[in-house]
């Protein structure tokens, strides 16, 4: 089933279970933190692409205190979400209803990006809109400027498979947590990833659309089916 972003119930039980199949989230929006807290110069503004219900800008709040965000997401209930969630931050970021792949009409404030992030948003745009989005990043960025983009990876090689399925049933060991990949076939998760309409892209398949797109990239952690990576302004 296609996740309903525009509804009102799904959108708060992702919220509520945000780490919940991911168990790699916490770590690697730890590292993603952990880089913006010093790469943020005073004054800029840092661009959220998919931002949701505001976990993330909570983070960055709470460690950078004088952080200004523009986030970017086309659900109205995730920002409903997030605007709760922000209560007593309002004066830091705002939040713009818009569509990612409608890039052409995204009419962003004129302020200095030295940033942008994006957490496990862009698998949902087509391989194409992903590639246009880079783009758009690069065009978005002050010189020198930092892309950090945290999404899951395409597993589009069934010969390994049986690997990432361990992969996900030592995760549920270690995290005593539930992974329902860990007991499909290849096919299986090949048919839901379909039905919910996610185009995940493969690794190299990011760093070659990075580096097309004006960036040097490189992938900083890499657990499984979940990458971080981070691109700088050439
Ligand atoms: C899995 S949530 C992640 C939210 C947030 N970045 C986080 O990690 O907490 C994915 C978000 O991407 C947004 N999204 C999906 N497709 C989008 C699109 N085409 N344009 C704008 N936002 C989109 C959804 O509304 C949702 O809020």
């Amino acid at each position: 089933m296609v996740d309903e972003w525009s509804d009102e119930a799904f959108a708060r039980r992702w919220d509520a279970a945000a780490l919940e199949e991911n168990p790699v989230r916490a770590e690697q929006l730890d590292i993603l933190l952990s880089v913006l807290v010093e790469e943020y110069r005073s004054g800029e503004v840092i661009l959220d692409l998919g931002a949701g219900s505001g976990i993330v800008e909570e983070m960055i709040f709470g460690q950078i205190p004088k952080a200004r965000v523009i986030g970017v997401d086309s659900s109205a209930a995730m920002i409903r979400l997030a605007h709760d969630r922000l209560r007593g931050y309002e004066n830091r970021y705002r939040i713009i209803r818009h569509d990612l792949e409608e890039l052409a009409t995204l009419d962003l404030p004129e302020d200095e990006y030295g940033i942008v992030i994006s957490v496990q948003a862009l698998h949902h745009l087509s391989d194409d809109r992903k590639k246009r989005l880079f783009v758009f990043v690069r065009e978005t960025l002050r010189e020198n400027g930092l892309f950090l983009l945290l999404d899951r990876l395409a597993e589009n090689t069934p010969a390994l498979y049986s690997c990432y399925r361990s992969l996900w049933r030592r995760q549920e060991r270690v995290y005593r947590i539930r992974i329902s990949a860990a007991r499909e076939t290849y096919e299986e998760h090949a048919e839901k990833l379909s039905a919910k309409q996610d185009h995940p892209a493969s690794l190299k398949q990011h760093l070659v659309w990075l580096r097309e797109a004006g960036f040097d990239a490189a992938c900083l952690h890499l657990h499984g089916n979940r990458a971080l990576f981070a691109a700088r302004k050439a």
